[in-house]
Protein backbone atom coordinates (compact mmCIF):
# COMPACT_ATOMS: atom_id res chain seq x y z
CA UNK A 1 0.00 0.00 0.00
CA UNK A 2 1.33 3.76 -0.82
CA UNK A 3 0.63 6.45 1.37
CA UNK A 4 -1.87 7.40 -2.04
CA UNK A 5 -4.10 4.38 -1.03
CA UNK A 6 -5.09 5.73 2.53
CA UNK A 7 -8.73 6.28 3.26
CA UNK A 8 -9.09 9.81 3.24
CA UNK A 9 -11.24 13.03 4.66
CA UNK A 10 -11.86 15.77 2.79
CA UNK A 11 -13.43 19.21 3.85
CA UNK A 12 -13.17 21.79 1.22
CA UNK A 13 -14.17 20.15 -2.57
CA UNK A 14 -16.69 22.71 -4.44
CA UNK A 15 -20.00 20.82 -6.04
CA UNK A 16 -19.95 22.93 -9.08
CA UNK A 17 -16.03 23.15 -9.13
CA UNK A 18 -15.27 18.80 -8.61
CA UNK A 19 -17.66 18.61 -12.39
CA UNK A 20 -15.21 16.98 -14.89
CA UNK A 21 -15.50 18.95 -18.11
CA UNK A 22 -16.21 16.23 -20.02
CA UNK A 23 -19.54 16.30 -17.77
CA UNK A 24 -20.19 19.90 -18.45
CA UNK A 25 -19.62 19.22 -21.81
CA UNK A 26 -21.78 16.82 -21.97
CA UNK A 27 -24.91 18.73 -20.27
CA UNK A 28 -24.00 21.90 -22.82
CA UNK A 29 -24.69 19.37 -25.42
CA UNK A 30 -27.70 18.15 -24.42
CA UNK A 31 -28.81 21.55 -23.69
CA UNK A 32 -28.12 23.30 -26.69
CA UNK A 33 -25.68 25.51 -24.75
CA UNK A 34 -22.48 27.15 -25.88
CA UNK A 35 -19.59 26.79 -23.71
CA UNK A 36 -16.92 26.45 -26.19
CA UNK A 37 -15.04 29.28 -24.83
CA UNK A 38 -14.13 28.05 -21.49
CA UNK A 39 -12.04 25.04 -23.20
CA UNK A 40 -8.74 24.08 -24.09
CA UNK A 41 -8.29 22.10 -27.43
CA UNK A 42 -7.65 19.19 -25.05
CA UNK A 43 -11.16 19.80 -23.18
CA UNK A 44 -9.49 21.00 -20.06
CA UNK A 45 -11.16 24.37 -18.50
CA UNK A 46 -9.34 26.93 -20.25
CA UNK A 47 -8.05 29.99 -17.43
CA UNK A 48 -5.63 32.55 -17.00
CA UNK A 49 -5.30 33.67 -13.52
CA UNK A 50 -8.01 33.31 -10.33
CA UNK A 51 -11.05 35.87 -11.43
CA UNK A 52 -10.89 34.42 -15.19
CA UNK A 53 -10.85 31.28 -12.92
CA UNK A 54 -14.26 32.25 -11.26
CA UNK A 55 -15.73 33.39 -14.61
CA UNK A 56 -15.03 30.10 -16.29
CA UNK A 57 -16.64 28.49 -12.84
CA UNK A 58 -19.57 30.61 -13.27
CA UNK A 59 -20.02 29.81 -17.19
CA UNK A 60 -19.57 26.01 -16.61
CA UNK A 61 -22.32 26.53 -13.63
CA UNK A 62 -24.65 27.76 -16.50
CA UNK A 63 -25.75 24.04 -18.07
CA UNK A 64 -26.04 22.66 -13.96
CA UNK A 65 -29.94 24.02 -14.79
CA UNK A 66 -31.85 21.33 -12.52
CA UNK A 67 -31.88 19.04 -9.20
CA UNK A 68 -31.30 16.27 -11.85
CA UNK A 69 -28.56 17.94 -13.05
CA UNK A 70 -26.95 17.68 -9.29
CA UNK A 71 -27.82 14.46 -9.08
CA UNK A 72 -26.28 12.92 -12.05
CA UNK A 73 -23.54 15.59 -10.60
CA UNK A 74 -23.37 14.54 -7.15
CA UNK A 75 -23.15 10.55 -8.08
CA UNK A 76 -20.46 11.33 -10.46
CA UNK A 77 -17.81 13.22 -8.05
CA UNK A 78 -18.84 10.89 -5.55
CA UNK A 79 -17.68 7.90 -7.38
CA UNK A 80 -14.27 9.51 -8.40
CA UNK A 81 -13.60 10.81 -4.51
CA UNK A 82 -14.37 7.55 -3.45
CA UNK A 83 -12.09 5.98 -6.33
CA UNK A 84 -9.40 8.36 -4.61
CA UNK A 85 -9.88 6.64 -1.74
CA UNK A 86 -11.75 9.33 0.37
CA UNK A 87 -14.35 7.81 2.55
CA UNK A 88 -16.04 11.10 4.12
CA UNK A 89 -16.08 14.52 1.89
CA UNK A 90 -17.89 17.82 2.48
CA UNK A 91 -18.82 19.69 -0.54
CA UNK A 92 -20.08 23.34 -0.74
CA UNK A 93 -23.09 24.02 -2.06
CA UNK A 94 -24.32 27.60 -3.05
CA UNK A 95 -27.89 28.44 -3.13
CA UNK A 96 -26.98 31.06 -6.00
CA UNK A 97 -26.32 27.96 -8.04
CA UNK A 98 -29.13 25.85 -7.42
CA UNK A 99 -32.50 27.79 -7.75
CA UNK A 100 -30.87 31.34 -7.08
CA UNK A 101 -32.29 31.33 -3.60
CA UNK A 102 -35.41 30.27 -3.82
CA UNK A 103 -36.23 28.50 -0.89
CA UNK A 104 -38.09 25.92 -3.00
CA UNK A 105 -36.00 25.51 -5.46
CA UNK A 106 -33.39 24.91 -2.84
CA UNK A 107 -34.95 22.32 -1.16
CA UNK A 108 -35.70 20.44 -4.43
CA UNK A 109 -31.84 20.30 -5.36
CA UNK A 110 -30.93 18.94 -1.79
CA UNK A 111 -33.43 16.04 -2.18
CA UNK A 112 -31.89 15.34 -5.49
CA UNK A 113 -28.26 15.61 -4.13
CA UNK A 114 -28.94 13.74 -0.69
CA UNK A 115 -30.94 10.72 -3.17
CA UNK A 116 -27.77 10.48 -4.89
CA UNK A 117 -24.90 10.82 -1.63
CA UNK A 118 -27.58 7.87 -0.07
CA UNK A 119 -26.75 5.49 -3.36
CA UNK A 120 -23.18 6.65 -3.49
CA UNK A 121 -22.97 5.61 0.19
CA UNK A 122 -24.55 2.60 -0.54
CA UNK A 123 -22.78 1.75 -3.85
CA UNK A 124 -18.92 3.92 -2.98
CA UNK A 125 -18.99 3.69 0.34
CA UNK A 126 -18.41 7.35 1.00
CA UNK A 127 -20.34 9.77 3.34
CA UNK A 128 -21.05 13.44 2.10
CA UNK A 129 -22.14 16.66 4.30
CA UNK A 130 -22.73 19.59 3.03
CA UNK A 131 -21.38 23.07 3.52
CA UNK A 132 -24.10 26.01 2.37
CA UNK A 133 -21.77 28.85 0.54
CA UNK A 134 -22.48 31.92 -0.71
CA UNK A 135 -20.53 33.94 -2.89
CA UNK A 136 -18.47 37.00 -1.66
CA UNK A 137 -18.53 38.79 -4.89
CA UNK A 138 -22.15 38.27 -5.51
CA UNK A 139 -21.97 40.37 -2.62
CA UNK A 140 -23.74 40.78 1.29
CA UNK A 141 -27.60 41.09 0.19
CA UNK A 142 -26.89 37.69 -1.50
CA UNK A 143 -25.12 36.10 1.36
CA UNK A 144 -27.91 36.79 3.31
CA UNK A 145 -30.41 34.99 0.95
CA UNK A 146 -27.64 32.15 0.88
CA UNK A 147 -27.60 32.33 5.15
CA UNK A 148 -31.46 31.69 5.15
CA UNK A 149 -31.56 28.98 2.58
CA UNK A 150 -29.01 27.46 4.48
CA UNK A 151 -30.56 28.25 8.00
CA UNK A 152 -33.99 26.82 6.63
CA UNK A 153 -32.45 23.63 5.81
CA UNK A 154 -30.02 22.78 8.32
CA UNK A 155 -30.45 19.55 9.55
CA UNK A 156 -28.14 15.87 9.44
CA UNK A 157 -26.40 16.10 5.99
CA UNK A 158 -26.58 20.12 6.02
CA UNK A 159 -24.13 20.83 8.41
CA UNK A 160 -21.98 23.64 7.49
CA UNK A 161 -22.34 27.61 6.05
CA UNK A 162 -19.29 28.72 3.91
CA UNK A 163 -17.91 32.14 1.42
CA UNK A 164 -15.76 31.82 -1.16
CA UNK A 165 -15.77 33.64 -4.22
CA UNK A 166 -13.11 36.77 -4.58
CA UNK A 167 -11.43 37.76 -1.42
CA UNK A 168 -10.72 41.01 -2.74
CA UNK A 169 -14.38 41.74 -2.62
CA UNK A 170 -15.60 44.12 0.26
CA UNK A 171 -14.78 42.54 3.82
CA UNK A 172 -15.65 39.73 5.62
CA UNK A 173 -17.34 41.59 8.14
CA UNK A 174 -20.18 42.98 5.52
CA UNK A 175 -21.33 39.33 5.65
CA UNK A 176 -21.71 39.18 9.53
CA UNK A 177 -25.18 38.64 9.09
CA UNK A 178 -25.27 35.81 6.70
CA UNK A 179 -22.64 33.99 9.43
CA UNK A 180 -24.15 34.88 12.70
CA UNK A 181 -27.78 33.79 10.67
CA UNK A 182 -26.28 30.40 10.34
CA UNK A 183 -24.61 30.03 13.24
CA UNK A 184 -28.01 30.67 15.10
CA UNK A 185 -29.33 27.79 13.02
CA UNK A 186 -27.03 25.48 14.27
CA UNK A 187 -24.39 25.45 11.37
CA UNK A 188 -20.59 25.39 11.67
CA UNK A 189 -18.93 27.84 10.32
CA UNK A 190 -16.09 28.12 7.80
CA UNK A 191 -14.81 30.78 5.39
CA UNK A 192 -12.45 31.05 2.29
CA UNK A 193 -9.40 33.61 3.75
CA UNK A 194 -5.58 33.85 2.90
CA UNK A 195 -5.87 32.47 -0.18
CA UNK A 196 -6.02 35.90 -2.00
CA UNK A 197 -5.99 37.83 0.70
CA UNK A 198 -3.37 38.30 3.27
CA UNK A 199 -2.49 37.43 6.73
CA UNK A 200 -5.42 40.55 7.60
CA UNK A 201 -8.05 38.87 5.49
CA UNK A 202 -7.76 35.63 7.81
CA UNK A 203 -7.92 37.49 11.13
CA UNK A 204 -10.73 39.23 10.07
CA UNK A 205 -12.50 35.77 9.40
CA UNK A 206 -12.04 34.50 12.83
CA UNK A 207 -12.47 38.23 14.73
CA UNK A 208 -15.59 39.04 12.56
CA UNK A 209 -17.33 36.34 11.39
CA UNK A 210 -16.44 33.19 14.03
CA UNK A 211 -15.55 30.82 12.49
CA UNK A 212 -13.77 27.58 12.90
CA UNK A 213 -12.41 26.65 10.03
CA UNK A 214 -10.43 28.63 7.64
CA UNK A 215 -10.68 27.62 3.75
CA UNK A 216 -6.82 27.72 2.59
CA UNK A 217 -5.49 30.34 5.25
CA UNK A 218 -2.11 29.31 4.02
CA UNK A 219 -0.99 32.99 3.57
CA UNK A 220 -0.69 33.01 7.48
CA UNK A 221 2.60 31.73 6.79
CA UNK A 222 3.73 35.67 6.34
CA UNK A 223 2.76 36.65 9.19
CA UNK A 224 4.11 34.49 13.07
CA UNK A 225 1.86 36.41 15.09
CA UNK A 226 -1.18 35.17 12.99
CA UNK A 227 0.51 31.36 13.36
CA UNK A 228 0.73 31.61 17.06
CA UNK A 229 -3.23 32.68 17.26
CA UNK A 230 -3.97 29.93 14.67
CA UNK A 231 -2.52 27.37 17.52
CA UNK A 232 -3.73 29.18 19.90
CA UNK A 233 -7.26 29.18 18.93
CA UNK A 234 -7.04 25.59 17.45
CA UNK A 235 -8.75 26.80 14.17
CA UNK A 236 -8.50 24.31 11.44
CA UNK A 237 -7.23 25.28 7.66
CA UNK A 238 -8.53 23.18 5.30
CA UNK A 239 -5.22 23.32 2.86
CA UNK A 240 -5.51 22.73 -1.17
CA UNK A 241 -1.79 22.57 -2.22
CA UNK A 242 -2.56 21.73 -6.03
CA UNK A 243 -5.14 24.56 -6.38
CA UNK A 244 -2.90 26.89 -4.93
CA UNK A 245 0.14 26.24 -7.20
CA UNK A 246 -2.06 26.04 -10.44
CA UNK A 247 -3.65 29.71 -9.18
CA UNK A 248 0.07 31.03 -8.69
CA UNK A 249 0.26 31.38 -5.00
CA UNK A 250 3.75 29.15 -4.80
CA UNK A 251 5.55 28.18 -8.09
CA UNK A 252 5.30 24.12 -6.97
CA UNK A 253 4.91 21.47 -4.42
CA UNK A 254 7.71 22.41 -2.68
CA UNK A 255 7.56 25.89 -1.68
CA UNK A 256 4.18 25.53 -0.52
CA UNK A 257 4.04 26.10 3.36
CA UNK A 258 1.40 23.81 4.27
CA UNK A 259 4.52 21.60 6.28
CA UNK A 260 5.75 25.02 8.00
CA UNK A 261 2.09 25.46 9.00
CA UNK A 262 1.88 21.90 10.29
CA UNK A 263 5.29 22.03 12.10
CA UNK A 264 4.21 25.11 13.76
CA UNK A 265 1.32 23.53 15.34
CA UNK A 266 -1.37 25.01 13.06
CA UNK A 267 -4.45 22.10 12.36
CA UNK A 268 -3.99 21.91 8.78
CA UNK A 269 -5.68 19.59 6.29
CA UNK A 270 -5.75 18.59 3.34
CA UNK A 271 -8.57 18.88 0.07
CA UNK A 272 -8.36 19.18 -3.47
CA UNK A 273 -10.81 22.54 -3.92
CA UNK A 274 -11.69 22.01 -7.90
CA UNK A 275 -9.99 19.13 -8.85
CA UNK A 276 -10.52 18.90 -13.06
CA UNK A 277 -9.64 22.66 -12.86
CA UNK A 278 -6.27 22.34 -11.31
CA UNK A 279 -5.48 18.78 -12.69
CA UNK A 280 -5.45 17.18 -9.28
CA UNK A 281 -7.44 14.51 -7.22
CA UNK A 282 -6.98 13.16 -3.46
CA UNK A 283 -4.14 11.06 -4.65
CA UNK A 284 -2.51 13.51 -6.29
CA UNK A 285 -2.03 15.31 -3.69
CA UNK A 286 -0.87 12.60 -1.15
CA UNK A 287 1.84 11.78 -3.82
CA UNK A 288 2.93 15.71 -4.31
CA UNK A 289 3.05 16.63 -0.58
CA UNK A 290 4.87 12.86 0.12
CA UNK A 291 7.24 13.57 -2.50
CA UNK A 292 7.60 17.11 -1.57
CA UNK A 293 8.21 16.83 2.07
CA UNK A 294 8.98 13.59 2.85
CA UNK A 295 5.43 12.56 4.49
CA UNK A 296 4.88 9.34 5.31
CA UNK A 297 1.55 6.86 6.22
CA UNK A 298 1.84 8.09 9.72
CA UNK A 299 1.82 11.92 9.05
CA UNK A 300 -0.89 11.23 6.95
CA UNK A 301 -3.29 9.21 9.14
CA UNK A 302 -2.40 12.06 11.53
CA UNK A 303 -3.43 14.91 8.95
CA UNK A 304 -6.67 12.86 8.32
CA UNK A 305 -7.68 12.69 12.62
CA UNK A 306 -6.85 16.50 12.47
CA UNK A 307 -9.70 16.53 9.47
CA UNK A 308 -12.02 14.01 11.45
CA UNK A 309 -11.93 15.65 14.36
CA UNK A 310 -12.69 19.07 12.81
CA UNK A 311 -15.50 17.62 10.41
CA UNK A 312 -18.57 19.16 10.73
CA UNK A 313 -20.35 15.66 11.54
CA UNK A 314 -21.68 13.99 14.71
CA UNK A 315 -19.87 12.31 16.59
CA UNK A 316 -21.72 8.82 15.15
CA UNK A 317 -20.62 9.91 11.80
CA UNK A 318 -17.42 10.61 12.94
CA UNK A 319 -17.05 7.46 14.60
CA UNK A 320 -18.78 5.45 11.64
CA UNK A 321 -16.07 6.66 9.06
CA UNK A 322 -13.00 6.54 11.12
N1 LIG B 1 -14.70 28.92 -5.57
C1 LIG B 1 -14.28 27.80 -6.12
N2 LIG B 1 -12.95 27.64 -5.91
C2 LIG B 1 -12.54 28.72 -5.20
C3 LIG B 1 -11.32 29.15 -4.67
N3 LIG B 1 -10.19 28.43 -4.82
N4 LIG B 1 -11.28 30.32 -4.01
C4 LIG B 1 -12.39 31.04 -3.86
N5 LIG B 1 -13.58 30.68 -4.32
C5 LIG B 1 -13.66 29.53 -5.00
ZN1 LIG C 1 -12.33 26.71 -2.28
Amino acid sequence: MTVADLPKIELHLHHEGAAPPAFIRQLAHEKRIDLSGIFKPDGSYDFRDFTHFLSVYESACKVLKTPEDFHRLTLAILEESAANGVVYSETFLSPDFCGGGDLAAWRDYLNAIQDAADEAERKFGITLRGVVTCVRHFGPEQAKISAHCAAETAGDWITGFGMGGNESVGAQSDYQWAFDCAREAGLRLTTHAGEFGGPESVRDAIRDLGVERVGHGVRAIEDPDLIRELVDREVTLEVCPGSNVVLGLFPNFDAHPIAKLRDAGVKVTVSTDDPPFFHTTMRREYEMLSKAFGWEAEDFAALNDTALAAAFCDEDTRARVK
